[in-house]
């Protein structure tokens, strides 16, 4: 097996997305790492023993995050198969890197890259990403870059939000934060598009055609996730990440000030909802999107 050299020449500099997610965004994915990889988990484990993922595999994982994909994804493909996790955020590949070693998975490997600039090699068995091509500012490119990482014939997965309202886990809050605060600007500082930006199937299908992909498929997975231990993780883990977290974070001092009504009104919806023995649960829904690169 020819072995990946996972080097790439650096962007020239980070976008202001890219240093949004290290800035902004990786100390509160770090506080709610245990909300976050379990609920995003629910979605990869529906479908991961039917990845067309075989032993000698080469695989690419795009916006990795912890790395806990990767690490599964390496299992798969066995020590004759090679995996490379790729994230714009250090401090997730940290832990990424701390995981594999502690698990003692040395056939993968994390590097830092803009999945919109460039991914490492054009020879990938198979590409896959959980919940992070939603955040490409230019989809139609990462989507291609994904695509000219395989070899032809090689596949992809890819996971994103379904419609927001089939995922009150992430729309529910903003409801709530909105009765009080303004929607954010047009300069607002962002993730890149967001969360529900590829929920829309016929859309998704067009940009995915335009990269250049074959045999697109739309597959739909639902799963409750936990949003918190008991009330207060809830609402701190909804003003902290998603669509209340931004409209919370964008409204700067009104939203200190109109903090305790807030809080009393999320306090009050979350009551309403389901609850498992480990805390606070909430519907959400994905597609799970399957594609191959023409031979
Ligand atoms: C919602 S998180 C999902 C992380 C991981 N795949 C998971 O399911 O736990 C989105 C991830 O995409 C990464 N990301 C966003 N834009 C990216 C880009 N242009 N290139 C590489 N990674 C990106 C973020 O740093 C973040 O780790």
């Amino acid at each position: 097996m020819n072995s990946l050299k996972p080097s790439l020449s650096p962007a020239p500099e980070d976008t202001p997305f890219v240093e949004f997610w290290n800035e902004v965004l990786a100390p509160k994915f770090i506080r709610f790492k245990h909300i976050l990889v379990d609920g995003l988990t629910q979605h990869s484990e529906a479908v991961f023993s039917s990845l067309p993922v075989q032993r000698g595999d080469r695989v690419l994982d795009v916006g990795c995050g912890f790395g806990d994909t990767a690490i599964k994804l390496a299992e798969l493909v066995g020590s004759d198969g090679e995996v490379v996790g790729l994230d714009c955020c250090d401090a997730f590949l940290e832990y990424a890197r701390k995981d594999a070693f502690a698990e003692g998975a040395g056939n993968v490997s994390f590097m830092r890259g803009d999945a919109e600039i460039a991914l490492p090699s054009r020879d990938f068995d198979f590409v896959f990403a959980r919940f992070g091509t939603m955040f490409f500012a230019n989809p139609v490119a990462g989507l291609r870059n994904m695509r000219t990482a395989l070899r032809p014939g090689g596949r992809m997965v890819h996971i994103v939000w379904r419609d927001r309202v089939d995922n009150p886990w992430l729309s529910m809050a903003k409801d709530v934060v909105l009765r009080y605060l303004p929607q954010p600007g047009t300069g607002a500082q962002t993730c890149g598009p967001g969360p529900f930006s590829m929920s829309n199937e016929n859309m998704v299908r067009a940009m995915m055609q335009s990269a250049g992909y074959d045999n697109i498929e739309f597959r739909r997975v639902d799963a409750p996730v936990l949003v918190g231990n008991d009330v207060s993780d809830a609402i701190a883990f909804q003003l902290a990440i998603g669509p209340a977290g931004e409209v919370y974070r964008e409204a700067g001092d009104t939203a200190e000030e109109k903090h305790n009504e807030i809080e009393a009104a999320l306090t009050d919806a979350i009551n309403k909802q389901k609850t498992s023995a480990d805390g606070i649960v909430m519907d959400s829904s994905s597609w799970v999107i399957t594609a191959t690169n023409p031979e």
